[in-house]
């Protein structure tokens, strides 16, 4: 969590760094900072967003400068715990994105050195142990920065400005994302290529404990023990138009309506209808592992954990291989009974959520070979994977995650339909089938899409609904749980997703007149059950809202409200019946006056476990 943005050049840095920490502040956005250099640091900074820190922010000349937009971890979001932190004598500014684990520690040494901190953060111990370090050795102060770095554990990503080095930048990284832009004579850092698009396409991505330290006339990458790196030079392809809002009142909103788009982009080029077979390149250098696993294990968090629930269903379903899912922060915690027969699949939007690195690296370590599943091309997951599918959603900023989630499953159709045929786990007439209704849901959604004036009516109704209840089985069972996670995330109404069945054993107790109960009950292969359960929740007066298919009179006849969804194969569903969800509780959200992109306490990159 947290963005950072750094700039030396020949433009006005405040200019730079505050347009960039805007597109970061998906990142967090309860405070915001700015250093530049202008004979001496000269700091703004503020509690709230970064379009408060624009206003403090008068003279804008300095051509070197950093700032930040803060996700809070230690101290609460104030003033004094924004960053940047600086130390004692104020020589030098600090913006840091990650936790520095072992800051107690370190504070108490500093404290009996006779330090004296302003606010409550880890970054301003770790300013502090710079500054120390720096008066004791008496060295170059890049060489301070290397060694106080060695003595932190946890993650740091940082930019440094120096009042007496007013021609050089200072970055590092250890677990959280940092790249440069290089540009004609002018250099940028930033948390990720978003800030840095319309003045360059060049971009060095920072390994771990990697420092550069960046001139007006060119950049060095050592290791924080001062080893010299030879860094590739990667071109991005990420344009503007894909991070601005096109029209839309929020990125959420045009998130939701890009997914026929999105999906239409991930299949192509592997959904090969007429050859009725699924291309994955990017997994033929796991191939041979992936079709003799015993069994698949995936780890992901959030929204990226329901994706992976539903390729449970598929993986098993249709490849008849079995699955395990786990949390990330679970699975890496839990010594996993992992090794070099298994595969796991890590799922992530951003490529840069710390658990799931973390699992990534622990069963990495334990011999497994590990397939990505990642939206953001370059990102470090993406990076230290053995294999992987990008998802070809494009950059999704609206905080809670929609085009990805569909996205990721079409990802885990594709794995599930390829297995599927190469283990020849169905009758080859169910797999064309199955690969001919893959290629029709992009226009499916549009369809779903088109009707959105319908469920932006069927938002006011529930508007202040306090509580919410989704159930689903089978395959739609995880969407019940991320339909109940895009409504708490964006409109803080309290929900749960339940199995159908299970809503038996506990939930039950709240069904009352007042509760609106959700039921994704197409037409399927457990729809005389869903049928029943929805029986069950009208005894006790549930307000039911189903999202069906035509037709569907067992359900019609039972619900208060419906929503209707085109018919599709029982694996294939998710994709569609996620689309109402994620647009009621978008309206929802709305008609309760939220902020639906940067909701609160939210951030969209996870980066501290
Ligand atoms: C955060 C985001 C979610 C996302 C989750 C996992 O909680 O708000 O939208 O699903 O992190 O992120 P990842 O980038 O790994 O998919």
């Amino acid at each position: 969590m947290c963005g950072i943005v750094g700039y030396i050049g020949h433009r006005s840095a405040a200019d730079v760094v505050l347009k960039g920490l805007k597109r970061l502040e998906y990142r967090g956005y309860d405070s915001a900072g700015l250093a530049h250099i202008d004979g001496g640091v000269v700091i703004a900074k503020t509690k709230g967003k970064v379009a408060a820190l624009d206003k403090l922010v008068t003279d804008r000349t300095a051509t070197l400068g950093l700032g930040h937009t803060r996700w809070a971890t230690h101290g609460e979001p104030n003033d004094v715990n924004a960053h940047p932190h600086t130390g004692g004598d104020r020589a030098f500014a600090l913006v840091h994105n990650g936790i520095i684990e072992n800051y107690d520690v370190l504070k108490r040494q500093l404290l009996a050195q006779g330090h004296v901190f302003d606010g409550e953060t880890d970054t301003e111990v770790l300013a502090h142990l710079i500054e120390e370090v720096h008066r004791v050795s008496g060295g170059e102060f890049e060489n301070a920065v290397r060694m106080a770095l060695q003595q932190v554990t946890g993650t740091f990503g940082i930019a440094i400005v120096h009042r007496d080095f007013p021609d050089t930048l200072f970055a590092a990284r250890r677990g959280s994302p940092l790249l440069v832009g290089v540009g004609e004579h002018e250099f940028f850092v930033a948390s990720d290529a978003s800030p840095i698009i319309e003045y360059t396409q060049h971009v060095v991505y920072l390994d771990d404990d990697e420092m550069v330290v960046i001139t007006r006339n060119g950049y060095e990458v050592k290791t924080i023990r001062n080893v010299p790196i030879t860094k590739a030079v990667h071109q991005l392809a990420l344009s503007l138009e894909q991070i601005e809002k096109g029209g839309y009142p929020h990125f959420m909103l045009k998130e939701i309506h890009e997914q026929p788009r999105a999906i239409a982009d991930c299949l192509r080029g592997r959904l090969l209808v007429d050859e009725h077979r699924i291309q994955l390149g990017g997994l033929e250098p796991v191939m041979d592992k992936l079709l003799v696993a015993k069994r698949i294990c995936i780890a992901a968090c959030g929204t990226s954990w329901h994706s992976g629930l539903v390729g449970e269903y598929l993986i098993e379903g249709l490849a008849r291989i079995p699955v395990e899912v786990a949390y990330a922060s679970e699975f890496r915690y839990n010594d996993p009974l992992i090794g070099p027969e298994d595969v796991l699949i890590v799922i992530s939007q951003s490529g840069e959520t710390a658990d799931t690195l973390a699992a990534l690296r622990e069963a990495k370590a334990k011999g497994a070979t590990v397939i990505g599943v990642v939206n953001v091309v370059g990102s470090t997951i993406a990076r230290e994977t053995d294999a992987g599918v990008y998802i070809h959603a494009g950059p999704e900023i609206g905080v809670a995650s929609t085009k990805a989630f569909t996205a990721q499953v079409t990802v885990l159709t594709m794995i599930a339909l390829m297995l599927a045929e190469r283990k020849k786990t169905l009758p080859a007439a169910r797999l064309k089938q199955l690969i001919r209704d893959l290629h029709d849901i992009p226009a499916k959604i549009a369809d779903i899409l088109a009707r959105d004036a319908e469920i932006a009516e069927l938002a006011k109704v529930f508007t202040y609904a306090p509580n919410f209840l989704y159930l689903g089985r089978s395959y739609n069972f995880p969407v019940a749980l991320e339909g109940a996670l895009k409504l708490k995330e964006i409109s803080y109404i309290h929900a749960e997703g339940y199995p159908a069945a299970e809503m038996k054993h506990g939930p039950i107790a709240l069904i009352d007149q007042h509760m609106p109960v959700v039921v994704l009950a197409t037409s399927d292969h457990v729809n005389d059950k869903m049928v029943s359960n929805i029986e069950e929740v009208r005894a006790r007066k549930g307000r039911i809202i189903a999202v069906t298919t035509p037709g569907n009179d067992a359900v019609l006849n039972l619900a208060e409200f419906a929503v209707t969804v085109p018919e599709t194969d029982d694996a294939l569903s998710p994709l569609l019946t996620v689309i109402p969800l994620q647009l009621l509780s978008y309206h929802i959200a709305i008609n309760r006056k939220c902020d639906v992109d940067q909701p609160r306490n939210l951030a969209k990159s996870v980066t501290v476990e």
